[in-house]
């Protein structure tokens, strides 16, 4: 069997999704189960492109031991400048340098000759392997460029130091045929190669980008770059949790295995989706909601007789589990303590008690506490930057029928500790709450999105809502859950507004100390 390795880059590829940012805490949280995934490397951001990405960035090397870290720089000195301040405390730093390759890139993006771009290319993989161990170079658009000019400016860039060769599918155009004729061509051509790391990043465009991944591997591409979820700029990346699982379920068929952790695949995608507001559809492979349920009854028969009639994947091997029940009410610390710890988290005392808290407030509304719920608890302690002054919902109170026009009450306690309120009207009671909100916070807040849905089944099932804002022109998202949609919905809609706020109070305090 030859490993494929796993290089995770939904911290960078996937949060340049449309409408995803995280903070940093959010981004830690990903980075800490990517790692008890077992993913290879994982793509932490984009260091010079924000202060955020680089503080984000260096959280995570400074934290994760068991992964590679690398963080994405163009062939420019300050960029690998910035990659190497923010990875050096990683336990394996790499870098990842990329430059376009195709002749509309170069004519139209780069406006450089090819020569131009093989020099700049040399120069800077060469810059960067005087601070790096491991540099990684993309020929971005690569399923679009010159075979032969890839050739030629591969073998220099090995010359010049490049451990790891990625070749990217960036449009999502390529066939898997192509894709893998590709990678043979290179590996057929290319005569620099031995202990050399060619790797595949596939869009998913068109829809492919499984089977261009696979095709990729199966002409020599040892590692298979992409996102949980399939996450990603426009119709996103392809998603690990697909290519491992079939890697591994087809493994009759072929001969090569990753180094997943796969019963951690459900977490994942959890996590990944509820940080990112982007939720996975329910028919998605491996890992949507639908991917085990057996509907007609010709199927639902054949499972009950032989699971295997139509389940080739079981529920199991993805770490997907019936939501069983499992504390209540009567439920003591230590139980709570002992589930926490099985669900994978540690928590400090500090911590553990604020969760403990909110884990008896909702035994108080709520008879069955399920993993799903005490997984939205744990995501809110760890994402919560506690320490800043922010809004805080004191109360709300909505009046509406089918006869009469919502209207909202709402007190908020602002960042300067001043209790506020304020009373509107909308044309629904989720509107009326907005808009009530929108008079209390000092900022222009402008609503883009909303999303509401339940967490897990049953009657006393949470709500989650999702918003997405722009405050003062920054889009922000934010999310909260309650048992109440309508107090899910007012949650989410002031934790995106002080998500802006923390972030402000924080830039504000680094120029300070500056
Ligand atoms: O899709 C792409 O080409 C990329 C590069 C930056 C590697 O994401
Ligand atoms: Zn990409």
């Amino acid at each position: 069997m030859t490993k494929i390795h796993i290089f995770d880059t939904t911290l960078r590829d996937g949060e340049q999704s449309p409408g995803v940012n995280l903070n940093q805490l959010e981004k830690l949280e990903i980075a800490k189960q990517l790692e008890r995934l077992g993913i290879d490397r994982m793509e932490a951001g984009f260091p010079a492109s924000s202060k955020g990405d680089f503080k984000a960035v260096k959280a995570i090397a400074d934290t994760i031991k068991d992964t590679s870290v690398t963080g994405l720089a163009r062939v420019v000195k300050s960029d690998i400048d910035a990659a190497w301040e923010a990875l050096k405390g990683a336990a394996d730093p790499a870098i990842h340098v990329f430059m376009a390759t195709s002749p509309i890139h170069m004519t139209y993006k780069l406006k450089m000759t090819p020569e131009q771009v093989i020099d700049t290319s040399v120069e800077m993989v060469k810059y960067a392997r005087k601070r790096f161990p491991q540099v990684q170079w993309s020929a971005e658009d690569a399923s679009r460029s010159d075979l032969n000019f890839l050739v030629q400016i591969i073998e220099k860039v090995i010359d010049a130091g490049a451990t790891v060769i990625n070749l990217p599918d960036t449009v999502g155009y390529a066939t898997p045929q192509e894709y893998g004729q590709m990678f043979k061509f290179i590996q057929d051509n290319v005569p620099n190669l031995d202990g050399v790391r060619l790797s595949c990043h596939c869009h998913n465009d068109l829809g492919m980008a499984v089977a261009n991944s696979i095709a990729a591997v199966e002409n020599g591409a040892t590692q298979v770059e992409g996102t949980v979820n399939g996450i990603g700029e426009r119709a996103g990346n392809v998603a690990l949790e697909e290519v491992s699982v079939a890697l591994k379920i087809r493994s009759d068929f072929y001969p090569y295995e990753t180094g997943l952790k796969l019963k951690e695949i459900k977490r994942t995608s959890d996590l990944v989706a509820k940080l990112t507001g982007m939720h996975v559809q329910a028919n998605k492979a491996v890992i949507g909601r639908n991917a085990f349920a057996h509907e007609s009854g010709i199927h639902q028969d054949g499972v009950l007789k032989n699971a295997e009639t139509y389940e080739i994947i079981t529920p199991e091997m993805v770490g997907v589990q019936s939501n069983t029940l499992f504390l209540g009410k009567h439920s003591g610390r230590h139980a709570f303590k002992d589930r926490i710890e099985e669900l994978g988290y540690q928590l400090s005392d500090e911590k553990l008690q604020e969760a403990f808290e909110m884990f008896k407030q909702l035994t108080d509304r709520k008879r069955e506490v399920t993993d799903d719920d005490l997984f939205m608890i744990l995501m809110d302690i760890q994402t919560d930057s506690s320490a800043v002054s922010k809004y805080e919902l004191e109360m709300f109170q909505v009046q509406y029928g089918t006869n009469n026009i919502p209207t909202a009450t709402v007190s908020l306690t602002t960042p300067n500790g001043e209790t506020v309120e304020a009373a509107s009207t909308g044309q629904g009671s989720v509107e009326a709450v907005y808009a009530a909100l929108e008079l209390l916070v000092q900022e222009d807040v402008c609503l883009q999105d909303y999303q509401l849905q339940s967490v897990g089944g049953g009657k006393d099932a949470l709500a989650e809502a999702y918003v997405q804002l722009t405050v003062n022109g920054e889009t922000v998202n934010g999310r909260g859950s309650a048992q109440d949609v309508i107090e899910a919905s007012a949650t989410a809609y002031l934790n995106a507004v002080n998500r802006y706020v923390v972030q402000k109070q924080s830039e504000k305090i680094a120029n300070t100390v500056k």
